[in-house]
């Protein structure tokens, strides 16, 4: 009561000219961890404690579809716009230039906007035109500028970055968790390249694979307590997610070597991007297209050729213009080889996502999450609209629908709702209090300029610190 009164007074002395506005804050924080090529089962032959506790706590989907192709900054775009590749044209890790043959690799890419830029905002943009803070550490697409925006807060990875260093791990977690208590970031977009590295090197089934895992997980309890020693329990969902997941390669006589190919040419070639996984692109010279896909056409038996308005309209990769005129693919284990054998990955992903090898993980833990729920699988495209609604943002036009995903999330009156009872009180033109409400379930300060008519001089929004308000009797 006293407390409350001294506000007021503080207010009225402060005469007409000084409105309180508070800054506009999601309903709750949110932080997106990416785990890079965990698989969708990659916890059922390790033993991952913390990760298990979560989906105590939380919901866990049986699995996640990627998008096609199943690869790094393709589908992490596509968690963070909602859109399919085909949509949002981050179609390839590489940057490239079928005139000059430029090709630039992953890290390189990052620094390149307009490849990222291509008509599509991530939530980070969005989240940041409508009012909030938001940061990415590692994030894919993390470091392009969108429409002359960037990202408030950024860390960027160097050229020789070692993606699997534990004590690294838990500083850029550090980082994070400045970024939400000092800074007071709404969304932060964090990423780890494990385990897809060493997927990649041992291969999906390696010891090398699961001891990684055992470091997720334990990055994944780590990650718990840091946000429980920062107060921030009941304040943030955390969603834990992955791009895509991890096959293991097969070699032998029968790999896809395209220069072995009866009747197929290089020559007939103005542009390949291969030898990068199963997923490879061509254009043919002018006038080569049809000579080019018939050579190819039912070549290799684990060879999938299609021209680009072919490719099956589930993979939804046909409609983009830098889509080149023929997309190939491999059958689960099958990289593609140019000239020779020039791949050495023991594990691969890129391939079908029908294929269960490429799924991949969702998790999710907080305020607004129901707990121990296990769902049905979902595509990737899903999450952009749920992580909208958990920051009160409206989502720009996007593939999904929240209606997949709204299960997850608790009915309002389960919520603990971590909402912040506003005190709306209007003045007039002799700066008396004239009326007050109470506005209680407010996930965020109301615009005082959005309620003001012409009745009064002042119109003021006051954030109270309890939801136990002892009204004060006028
Ligand atoms: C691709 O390379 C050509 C030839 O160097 C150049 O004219 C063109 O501007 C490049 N395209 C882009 C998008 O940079
Ligand atoms: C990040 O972007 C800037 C340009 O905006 C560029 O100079 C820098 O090289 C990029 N960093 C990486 C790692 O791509
Ligand atoms: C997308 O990129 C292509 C070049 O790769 C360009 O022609 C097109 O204008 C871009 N679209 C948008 C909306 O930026
Ligand atoms: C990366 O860091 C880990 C942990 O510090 C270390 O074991 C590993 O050898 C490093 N890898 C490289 C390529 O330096």
């Amino acid at each position: 009561m006293l407390t409350f009164c001294a506000v007021i007074l503080t207010f009225l002395a402060l005469g007409s000219s000084i409105p309180l506005q508070a800054r506009r804050k999601a309903p709750h924080k949110l932080l997106l961890i990416s785990f890079d090529g965990f698989r969708w089962d990659y916890d059922q032959d390790v033993d991952t404690p913390n990760m298990d506790i979560m989906n105590n706590d939380g919901v866990k989907a049986k699995y996640m579809t990627p998008a096609f192709i199943s690869i790094t900054s393709p589908c992490h775009f596509t968690l963070v716009t909602g859109r399919y590749i085909e949509k949002h044209g981050v179609i390839h890790n590489m940057y490239f230039n079928v005139t000059n043959w430029q090709k630039e690799n992953y890290l390189s890419t990052q620094g390149i906007s307009p490849w990222w830029d291509n008509g599509t905002l991530p939530i980070w943009i969005t989240a940041q035109r409508q009012g909030l803070k938001t940061g990415s550490l590692f994030f894919p697409g993390g470091n392009a500028t969108y429409g002359g925006e960037t990202v408030n807060f950024k860390r960027v990875e160097g050229r020789l970055h070692n993606y699997s260093n534990e004590a690294e791990w838990k500083q850029n977690v550090e980082t994070v968790m400045t970024w939400f208590t000092e800074e007071d970031l709404d969304f932060v977009a964090l990423y780890f390249g494990e385990p897809d590295s060493v997927g990649h090197k041992y291969g999906p089934e390696s010891q090398e694979r699961k001891d990684m895992v055992r470091q997720v997980d334990r990055m994944v309890g780590h990650i718990r307590n840091r946000v429980k020693h920062h107060g921030l329990e009941s304040k943030l969902n955390i969603i834990i997610i992955a791009d895509h997941g991890m096959t293991k390669v097969q070699k032998g006589s029968d790999e896809i070597v395209l220069k072995d190919i009866p009747d197929f040419s290089f020559n007939d070639l103005q542009f390949h991007l291969v030898d990068y996984g199963p997923a490879g692109f061509l254009l043919p010279k002018e006038g080569k297209l049809e000579k080019v896909y018939q050579a190819l056409k039912g070549a290799h038996p684990k060879l999938n050729v299609y021209k680009k308005e072919d490719v099956p309209k589930r993979l939804h990769f046909s409609n983009n213009a830098r889509i080149p005129p023929l997309v190939l693919y491999g059958e689960p284990g099958y990289v593609i080889h140019s000239y020779m054998k020039f791949q050495f990955n023991k594990g691969e992903h890129g391939f079908d996502n029908d294929v269960m090898d490429m799924k991949t993980i969702f998790r999710a833990v907080g305020p607004s999450f129901k707990k121990g729920l296990i769902v049905e699988p979902f595509e990737s495209v899903q999450v952009y609209a749920l992580m909208c609604e958990l920051l009160g943002i409206t989502p720009e036009p996007h593939d999904g629908d929240l209606e997949v995903t709204k299960n997850m999330l608790l009915m309002d009156n389960e919520k603990d709702t971590g909402l912040v009872p506003y005190m709306l009180m209007l003045f007039n033109k002799k700066n008396a209090l004239t009326s007050w409400t109470l506005l209680s379930s407010c996930a965020k300060a109301p615009d005082p300029c959005s309620l003001a008519d012409e009745k009064y001089d002042v119109l003021s929004v006051v954030m109270c610190t309890t939801a136990d308000i002892h009204w004060p009797q006028w």
